[in-house]
Protein backbone atom coordinates (compact mmCIF):
# COMPACT_ATOMS: atom_id res chain seq x y z
CA UNK A 1 0.00 0.00 0.00
CA UNK A 2 1.33 3.47 -0.65
CA UNK A 3 1.61 5.61 1.98
CA UNK A 4 -1.04 7.98 0.11
CA UNK A 5 -3.47 5.55 0.03
CA UNK A 6 -3.02 4.28 3.88
CA UNK A 7 -3.22 8.00 4.62
CA UNK A 8 -6.97 8.29 2.95
CA UNK A 9 -7.59 5.02 4.61
CA UNK A 10 -6.60 5.97 7.71
CA UNK A 11 -8.59 9.80 7.39
CA UNK A 12 -11.93 7.77 6.17
CA UNK A 13 -12.01 4.96 9.00
CA UNK A 14 -11.24 8.10 11.55
CA UNK A 15 -14.12 9.98 9.86
CA UNK A 16 -16.36 7.18 9.88
CA UNK A 17 -15.32 5.95 13.82
CA UNK A 18 -16.58 9.91 14.54
CA UNK A 19 -19.73 9.59 12.82
CA UNK A 20 -20.54 6.37 15.11
CA UNK A 21 -19.53 8.46 17.69
CA UNK A 22 -22.03 11.42 17.45
CA UNK A 23 -24.35 9.04 16.36
CA UNK A 24 -23.70 7.06 19.66
CA UNK A 25 -24.02 10.03 21.87
CA UNK A 26 -26.49 11.55 20.37
CA UNK A 27 -29.10 10.50 22.28
CA UNK A 28 -30.44 13.37 24.05
CA UNK A 29 -34.04 13.53 25.35
CA UNK A 30 -34.14 9.72 24.22
CA UNK A 31 -35.95 7.74 26.82
CA UNK A 32 -35.56 3.82 26.66
CA UNK A 33 -37.36 1.59 28.89
CA UNK A 34 -36.50 -2.05 29.41
CA UNK A 35 -39.70 -2.96 31.23
CA UNK A 36 -39.19 -6.13 33.59
CA UNK A 37 -35.27 -5.28 33.62
CA UNK A 38 -34.10 -5.78 37.24
CA UNK A 39 -30.45 -4.58 36.42
CA UNK A 40 -30.04 -1.27 37.43
CA UNK A 41 -28.70 1.44 36.25
CA UNK A 42 -29.08 -0.49 32.66
CA UNK A 43 -27.01 -1.39 29.95
CA UNK A 44 -25.94 0.07 26.27
CA UNK A 45 -28.36 -2.07 23.63
CA UNK A 46 -25.10 -3.93 21.30
CA UNK A 47 -26.82 -3.28 18.08
CA UNK A 48 -28.31 0.37 18.53
CA UNK A 49 -25.99 1.80 20.83
CA UNK A 50 -29.92 2.24 22.55
CA UNK A 51 -28.83 3.17 26.53
CA UNK A 52 -31.78 1.48 28.19
CA UNK A 53 -33.06 2.01 31.72
CA UNK A 54 -35.43 -0.64 33.76
CA UNK A 55 -38.98 0.64 34.67
CA UNK A 56 -38.49 -0.01 38.28
CA UNK A 57 -39.11 3.08 39.77
CA UNK A 58 -41.46 4.15 37.20
CA UNK A 59 -44.46 2.27 38.00
CA UNK A 60 -44.88 0.16 41.65
CA UNK A 61 -46.76 -2.46 40.35
CA UNK A 62 -46.51 -6.08 38.48
CA UNK A 63 -43.61 -8.57 38.50
CA UNK A 64 -40.19 -8.90 36.36
CA UNK A 65 -40.85 -11.69 33.78
CA UNK A 66 -38.23 -13.29 31.60
CA UNK A 67 -39.35 -14.60 27.88
CA UNK A 68 -38.57 -18.32 27.48
CA UNK A 69 -34.86 -18.86 26.90
CA UNK A 70 -36.49 -20.65 23.22
CA UNK A 71 -37.41 -17.31 21.76
CA UNK A 72 -34.25 -15.18 23.33
CA UNK A 73 -32.16 -15.67 20.27
CA UNK A 74 -34.34 -13.82 18.01
CA UNK A 75 -34.85 -10.73 20.12
CA UNK A 76 -32.74 -8.00 20.84
CA UNK A 77 -32.10 -7.43 24.50
CA UNK A 78 -35.14 -4.79 25.75
CA UNK A 79 -37.05 -7.86 24.52
CA UNK A 80 -35.78 -10.55 26.89
CA UNK A 81 -37.84 -9.46 30.17
CA UNK A 82 -40.96 -7.43 30.12
CA UNK A 83 -43.25 -6.51 33.88
CA UNK A 84 -46.83 -8.75 33.78
CA UNK A 85 -49.27 -7.11 35.86
CA UNK A 86 -51.43 -9.81 37.02
CA UNK A 87 -53.05 -7.57 39.80
CA UNK A 88 -55.75 -5.06 39.21
CA UNK A 89 -57.64 -3.90 36.15
CA UNK A 90 -55.34 -0.61 35.43
CA UNK A 91 -51.93 -0.46 35.83
CA UNK A 92 -49.53 2.61 34.94
CA UNK A 93 -46.68 4.09 34.06
CA UNK A 94 -45.67 7.58 35.06
CA UNK A 95 -42.51 8.93 33.13
CA UNK A 96 -41.18 12.62 33.35
CA UNK A 97 -40.50 14.17 29.75
CA UNK A 98 -41.06 18.02 28.69
CA UNK A 99 -44.35 19.15 28.35
CA UNK A 100 -44.87 21.15 25.75
CA UNK A 101 -42.44 18.90 23.88
CA UNK A 102 -43.59 16.67 20.60
CA UNK A 103 -42.59 13.17 21.16
CA UNK A 104 -42.87 9.84 19.56
CA UNK A 105 -44.04 7.64 21.76
CA UNK A 106 -43.72 3.35 21.11
CA UNK A 107 -44.86 0.75 23.37
CA UNK A 108 -43.70 -2.94 22.24
CA UNK A 109 -44.50 -6.41 23.24
CA UNK A 110 -43.22 -9.93 23.08
CA UNK A 111 -45.37 -12.60 24.66
CA UNK A 112 -42.32 -15.22 24.60
CA UNK A 113 -43.94 -17.91 26.34
CA UNK A 114 -42.92 -16.17 29.58
CA UNK A 115 -45.36 -17.62 31.31
CA UNK A 116 -46.10 -20.89 29.77
CA UNK A 117 -49.39 -20.44 28.49
CA UNK A 118 -48.75 -19.94 24.67
CA UNK A 119 -51.95 -21.71 23.50
CA UNK A 120 -54.05 -19.00 25.51
CA UNK A 121 -52.37 -15.64 24.22
CA UNK A 122 -53.63 -12.47 26.10
CA UNK A 123 -55.44 -9.52 24.87
CA UNK A 124 -55.53 -6.09 26.93
CA UNK A 125 -55.74 -2.31 26.15
CA UNK A 126 -53.57 0.03 25.90
CA UNK A 127 -54.26 4.06 27.48
CA UNK A 128 -52.27 7.17 27.35
CA UNK A 129 -53.69 8.68 30.67
CA UNK A 130 -57.38 8.14 30.72
CA UNK A 131 -57.71 7.59 26.40
CA UNK A 132 -57.77 4.34 24.85
CA UNK A 133 -54.70 4.29 22.81
CA UNK A 134 -55.15 0.88 21.31
CA UNK A 135 -55.79 -3.13 21.82
CA UNK A 136 -52.58 -5.48 21.95
CA UNK A 137 -53.28 -8.66 20.75
CA UNK A 138 -50.75 -11.43 19.18
CA UNK A 139 -50.67 -13.66 16.22
CA UNK A 140 -48.04 -16.15 17.98
CA UNK A 141 -45.52 -16.32 20.90
CA UNK A 142 -42.65 -15.18 19.09
CA UNK A 143 -44.79 -12.38 17.05
CA UNK A 144 -44.00 -8.76 18.23
CA UNK A 145 -46.66 -5.90 18.84
CA UNK A 146 -45.50 -2.18 18.21
CA UNK A 147 -47.97 0.91 19.01
CA UNK A 148 -46.77 4.02 18.35
CA UNK A 149 -48.01 7.28 18.44
CA UNK A 150 -47.03 11.25 18.23
CA UNK A 151 -48.26 13.14 21.08
CA UNK A 152 -47.55 16.73 22.87
CA UNK A 153 -47.84 16.03 26.37
CA UNK A 154 -49.40 19.34 28.09
CA UNK A 155 -47.48 18.17 31.47
CA UNK A 156 -44.09 17.45 32.12
CA UNK A 157 -44.97 14.06 32.76
CA UNK A 158 -47.08 10.92 30.97
CA UNK A 159 -49.30 7.97 32.08
CA UNK A 160 -48.56 4.88 30.05
CA UNK A 161 -51.51 2.16 30.96
CA UNK A 162 -52.39 -1.45 30.40
CA UNK A 163 -55.75 -2.27 31.09
CA UNK A 164 -56.89 -6.20 31.70
CA UNK A 165 -60.77 -6.66 30.03
CA UNK A 166 -61.00 -10.07 31.03
CA UNK A 167 -59.00 -11.66 28.26
CA UNK A 168 -55.47 -12.62 30.11
CA UNK A 169 -52.68 -10.77 32.01
CA UNK A 170 -51.52 -7.34 30.14
CA UNK A 171 -47.78 -7.17 29.88
CA UNK A 172 -45.21 -5.16 28.02
CA UNK A 173 -42.20 -5.26 26.79
CA UNK A 174 -40.38 -2.07 26.16
CA UNK A 175 -40.98 1.61 25.99
CA UNK A 176 -39.43 4.18 24.07
CA UNK A 177 -39.89 7.92 23.62
CA UNK A 178 -38.02 10.25 21.05
CA UNK A 179 -38.78 14.27 21.28
CA UNK A 180 -39.36 15.24 17.70
CA UNK A 181 -38.75 18.64 16.05
CA UNK A 182 -41.74 20.48 16.95
CA UNK A 183 -42.05 21.14 13.05
CA UNK A 184 -42.68 17.23 12.15
CA UNK A 185 -45.55 16.00 10.93
CA UNK A 186 -47.49 19.34 11.55
CA UNK A 187 -50.99 17.48 11.09
CA UNK A 188 -50.73 16.53 14.99
CA UNK A 189 -52.41 19.38 16.70
CA UNK A 190 -51.60 19.72 20.49
CA UNK A 191 -54.08 18.22 21.98
CA UNK A 192 -54.48 15.39 19.84
CA UNK A 193 -52.26 12.48 19.07
CA UNK A 194 -51.74 10.89 15.68
CA UNK A 195 -51.61 7.00 16.04
CA UNK A 196 -48.78 5.57 12.93
CA UNK A 197 -51.25 3.33 10.58
CA UNK A 198 -48.27 2.13 8.73
CA UNK A 199 -44.35 2.54 9.33
CA UNK A 200 -41.56 0.87 7.49
CA UNK A 201 -39.63 -0.56 9.90
CA UNK A 202 -41.16 -2.97 12.08
CA UNK A 203 -37.78 -5.34 13.03
CA UNK A 204 -36.10 -4.96 15.72
CA UNK A 205 -35.17 -8.71 15.68
CA UNK A 206 -31.51 -9.88 16.37
CA UNK A 207 -30.47 -9.02 13.11
CA UNK A 208 -31.68 -5.81 12.00
CA UNK A 209 -30.48 -2.58 13.99
CA UNK A 210 -34.12 -1.72 13.96
CA UNK A 211 -35.23 1.96 15.00
CA UNK A 212 -33.50 4.07 16.95
C1 LIG B 1 -45.88 -15.31 13.98
O1 LIG B 1 -46.62 -14.22 13.46
C2 LIG B 1 -45.87 -13.37 12.61
C3 LIG B 1 -46.72 -12.17 12.28
O2 LIG B 1 -47.99 -12.52 11.86
C4 LIG B 1 -45.42 -14.16 11.38
O3 LIG B 1 -44.66 -13.34 10.55
C5 LIG B 1 -44.58 -15.34 11.85
O4 LIG B 1 -44.25 -16.13 10.74
C6 LIG B 1 -45.35 -16.18 12.87
N1 LIG B 1 -44.43 -17.17 13.42
C7 LIG B 1 -44.80 -18.42 13.64
C8 LIG B 1 -43.74 -19.27 14.29
O5 LIG B 1 -45.89 -18.86 13.36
Amino acid sequence: MSWVFKQSLWALLGSIALMLLAHAQDQSGFISIDCGLEQSPGYTERITGIYYISDSSLTDTGDSKSISLDYRDQFTRPFWFLRSFPRGTRNCYSISLTGGAKYLIRASFVYGNYDSQKGNLPEFELHLGATLWDSVAFSNASSITIKELLHTPAQNHIHICLVNIGTGVPFISAIELRPLPTASYPTQMPKQSLALLLRYDVGQTANTAGYR
